[in-house]
């Protein structure tokens, strides 16, 4: 489903110090697999994620996708890519501060072109699974960093993804609902996506098909 090759990542900074975030990195995931990321902090797991989830570009090698080699990608063509088969959950959940969370999650429907009523509708589906079911008209403010987070899951969920991708989901999560946030991943897992995920939480490991350990950028 996804193989990156030999990829890597450079940041120069404006005190001209380079980074290299992501070094040599290959690895395979198949379809439909559970792959997790594992790697102390600044080992480069979130650069990794969004090379893989196509938010941003590496400086070498290339990351194929569905046999294709994105690498080489027009932005429009990755925007797409991403719109139809990608859903991303980010560290620092990158929610909308003026809208409502039911908008929030339905956000990604926008661009379809998908009536309002049918975007809310499936907004409140997600976010009762996550269990926000009361919390549709609050905006991001209102709402406890575990909440936002779980908002952030519930829209990663609006195109049913066939790639998911989740950066440290569970980080700001109490024990009960960071094991209901495990139990909807796999369970998206059991609907055909293919799972991605950063994580420290040993409880990612019971559900992995596969787990790979990042130091300073290179794969252990
Ligand atoms: N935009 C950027 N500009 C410069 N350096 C960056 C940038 N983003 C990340 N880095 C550097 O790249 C390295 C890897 O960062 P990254 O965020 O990928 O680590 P991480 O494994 O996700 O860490 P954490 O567990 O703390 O989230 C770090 O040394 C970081 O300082
Ligand atoms: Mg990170």
């Amino acid at each position: 489903m996804i193989r990156t090759e030999n990829l890597g990542k450079y940041y120069t900074s404006h005190s001209h110090h380079e980074v290299h975030a992501v070094r040599d990195v290959t690895i395979t995931i198949s379809k439909n697999s559970f792959v997790i990321l594992k790697g102390p902090s600044g080992s480069g797991k979130t650069t990794l994620l969004n090379i893989i989830g196509t938010l941003d570009r590496p400086t070498e090698g290339r990351v194929r996708m569905c046999g294709e080699d994105i690498t080489s990608f027009s932005d429009i063509a990755l925007s797409r890519l991403r719109r139809e088969k990608i859903g991303f959950i980010f560290q620092d959940f990158h929610l909308i501060p003026y809208l409502a969370t039911w908008e929030n999650v339905s956000y990604p429907l926008v661009p379809l072109g998908i009536d309002i009523r049918k975007r809310f509708e499936r907004a409140k589906t997600l976010l009762e699974k996550v269990g926000l079911g009361d919390r549709l008209d609050h905006t991001p403010e209102e709402l406890s960093g575990g909440q936002q987070q779980r908002v952030a899951i519930a829209r990663a969920l609006i195109n049913n993804p066939e790639i998911l991708i989740a950066d440290e989901p569970t980080s700001n999560i109490d024990e009960e609902t960071g094991e209901h946030i495990v139990e909807i991943l796999t369970e998206q897992k059991s609907h055909g996506a293919t799972i991605l995920v950063a994580t420290h939480d040993t409880r990612f490991e019971r559900v992995a098909d596969v787990i790979f350990r990042l130091k300073d950028g290179k794969l252990e």
